[in-house]
């Protein structure tokens, strides 16, 4: 099993891999193809979940697609990430829906979309042995106040994720991932800091990255500028059912090898 400690040994010497994956089958594909971190993201809400933003997901949601991924994956950490308003209100209430990730549900550790309101509940869940991986930059939670767009491009903005960023590894983060900020930011940052950071769309010189499974597979019907498309499953798809349709229409499916008769059932009608 990876633990997070193990991750933070690769730091500096090799790229950490982090996908996104919300259930059994694909968890386990993505794991034998070597990505170290699975992260169970609330992006699940826009890209299986048919919603518009990740605002809607319920920790139900989130911890049915933990533990589907948790049984799909033996070694790969599995992150829970928590969904809108499930941290973050009430201090018993976030520990208490961390905690039934790694409880009930298997998950290695959870993601937290940070801010200085985060500060002291990571600290509260390290102490409690819960992992939590910090989220600064462009937070999709907070879609309402900022839109999608790059954060911290000015001094000011990127000075407050420096200083975010290091309160999160003072309260205990394992590691923080950086969306949608300035590449030479997200250098400093992970200069800065001793714990690993995983960007998504923070340039090259973090210590890892992280994409979500159905923009890299081609399988999302738009994606981020930051995003590379590495397959075309959505062709494939699209491909495969058109022909079981023309298949079954035709009449060529089911042929004579997909179904058996059986002696005794002649002549009912
Ligand atoms: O929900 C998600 O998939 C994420 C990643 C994009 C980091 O938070």
């Amino acid at each position: 099993m990876t633990t997070v400690r193990d991750l933070q040994a690769m730091a500096g010497d090799e790229q950490i891999t982090m996908l996104t994956a919300y259930d059994a089958v694909t968890a386990g594909l993505v794991e034998a193809a070597g990505v170290d971190i699975i992260l169970v993201g609330d992006s699940v809400g826009n890209a299986v979940l048919g919603h518009e933003d990740t605002l809607p997901v319920t920790v139900d949601e989130i911890a049915s697609r933990v533990g589907a991924v948790a049984r799909g994956t033996e070694d790969a950490l599995v992150v829970a990430d928590m969904p809108f308003l499930s941290f973050g209100v009430d201090g018993s209430k976030s520990v208490s829906n961390c905690g039934r990730m790694l409880k009930e549900e298997g998950a290695n550790a959870v993601k937290l979309e940070s801010g200085p309101h985060t500060v002291e509940l990571t600290q509260r869940l390290t102490d409690l042995g819960i992992p939590v991986m910090a989220h600064l930059g462009l937070t999709p939670q907070s879609v309402n106040q900022t839109g999608y767009t790059q954060q911290a491009t000015d001094r000011e903005e990127a000075t407050e994720i420096l200083e975010l960023a290091r309160a999160h590894e003072d309260a205990g983060a394992f590691a923080l991932v950086l969306e949608h900020v300035p590449a030479n930011l997200a250098a400093q940052v992970t200069e800065a800091l001793d714990i690993p950071t995983i960007g998504i769309g923070a340039g090259s010189d973090c210590d890892g990255q992280v994409l979500v499974f159905t923009d890299v597979v081609g399988l999302a019907d738009s994606s981020p500028p930051f995003a590379e498309q590495f397959g075309d499953v959505r062709g494939e798809i699209e491909t495969a059912v058109s022909d079981y349709v023309e298949a079954v229409e035709s009449g060529e499916f089911p042929g004579q090898q997909h179904a058996d008769t059986a002696e005794n059932v002649d002549d009912l009608y």
